[in-house]
């Protein structure tokens, strides 16, 4: 397999921040990873695992071994009376699957439509929106550990989903090393490749419409039992509404988690701030609106550089200068911009906002 020299990351990244790796390596299939790992030039050399870069800053040049993950496939693995099994390669973009889903007629992921990104970067932040997240529909996947090579399957548990949060966003605990001298432990973040993603699609399906903007569609349009179609409509239309289209401009979603408080913290703020939008979650803490936050503090529209706050949501930063003849933002544009929103927000409110994409 080639790996490629001085490859741009410019088009493999939604922000469109200029940056180059040093060495690429396009992993169509299993046997790709293998291979690389047999090869001694390439085995010991720390990776980087892309996927659709979607939730990603780059802040300068990558300069581990890039796997840019390229593989492809869709289908039904399994039906049971319960649900229908889909599996699908890392590389297939995330929203493409979710289109073939409905058309094949196995509904239930269309709350997630329009995500970008791939599957194989899905379960990593658990992505959600309007209701729904990739644990509320993920069945299992396949990885390749990327220092012993070994290929092992997760189910959900093992996954340790959370609010965009898994295993593989967590560094493996300190101090726990095989006999070979690779960390061990929970964390898997820069351990493993995931090749493969298994998604059940329950056969009794239920329309998810708690979400604000859905019950407003289903207001305004009179539509009380919209069909999984018409839920995947609504969903791509209040997207483009809300959101900057990382094709036209450049930006990784959501930049901040919403933060979790407890009633008393929740309280406190509404004391000063009664206009606070927060949600109430299960376990009784509380989850408050960052892009709330960012824009009570008059950020929208701001902007560092080429970095900016888009206008029509405060929690998402854009490259004001991708797609121009510009370079346009750098990674470390967009990371000032973000400590100073994090800064504002922490003196206003109190609460330390946590980016959701990963620094590199
Ligand atoms: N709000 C403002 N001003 C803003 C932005 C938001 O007042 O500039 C208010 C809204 O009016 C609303 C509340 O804050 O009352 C929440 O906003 P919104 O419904 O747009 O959702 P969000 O919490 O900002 C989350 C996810 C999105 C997901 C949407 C829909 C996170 C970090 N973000 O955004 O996910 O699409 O809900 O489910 O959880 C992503 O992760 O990249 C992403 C886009």
């Amino acid at each position: 397999m080639l790996v490629e020299n001085h490859v741009s990351l410019q088009p493999y990244n939604t922000f469109g921040i200029v940056a180059k790796a040093l060495h690429l390596a396009r992993i169509r299939s299993e046997d790709d990873v293998l291979q690389l790992l047999a090869d001694p030039q390439w085995a010991a050399s720390p990776k980087f695992v892309l996927g659709g870069g979607s939730n990603i800053v780059l802040t300068g040049d990558v300069k581990p071994l890039v796997l840019k993950v390229e593989i492809l496939g869709k289908r039904l693995v399994q039906e049971t009376d319960k649900a229908w099994i889909v599996e699908a390669g890392a590389g297939e973009p995330w929203h493409e699957l979710v289109v073939w889903t409905l058309a094949q007629g196995w509904p239930g992921m269309e709350n997630m439509a329009l995500i970008p990104g791939t599957v194989g970067g899905a379960p990593v932040q658990n992505i959600g929106a309007y209701g729904l997240e990739l644990q509320d529909r993920f069945e299992s996947l396949d990885a390749i550990h990327l220092f012993t090579g070994q290929r092992f399957t997760l189910d959900a548990a093992q996954c340790g989903f959370g609010y965009r949060d898994s295993v593989f966003k967590h560094a493996p605990s300190v101090g726990t090393q095989d006999s070979g001298g690779y960390p061990i432990g929970l964390g898997l973040a820069g351990q493993a490749l995931i090749t493969r993603v298994r998604f059940s699609l329950p056969k009794r399906w239920q329309p998810e419409l708690g979400y604000l903007d859905l019950q407003k569609k289903m207001h305004d349009t009179g539509n009380r039992q919209p069909t999984p179609h018409t839920i995947l409509d609504w969903v791509c239309q209040i997207r483009r509404a809300k959101l900057p289209d990382p094709a036209v401009v450049g930006n990784a979603g959501s930049f901040f988690k919403n933060p979790t408080v407890s009633p008393e913290q929740c309280a406190d703020i509404i004391a000063r701030d009664p206009k606070l939008v927060y949600y109430e979650l299960p376990n009784g803490t509380l989850k408050l609106a960052a892009g709330w936050m960012v824009d009570a503090c008059g950020w929208k529209g701001k902007s560092i550089g080429q970095a900016a706050v888009y206008d029509k949501q405060a929690l998402v930063l854009i490259n004001r200068g991708a797609g121009t003849n510009t370079p346009g933002a750098t990674g470390g544009e967009v990371m000032t911009l973000a400590r100073a929103i994090q800064t504002s927000v922490y003196e206003r409110f109190g609460i330390l906002l946590e980016p959701e994409p990963v620094v590199v």
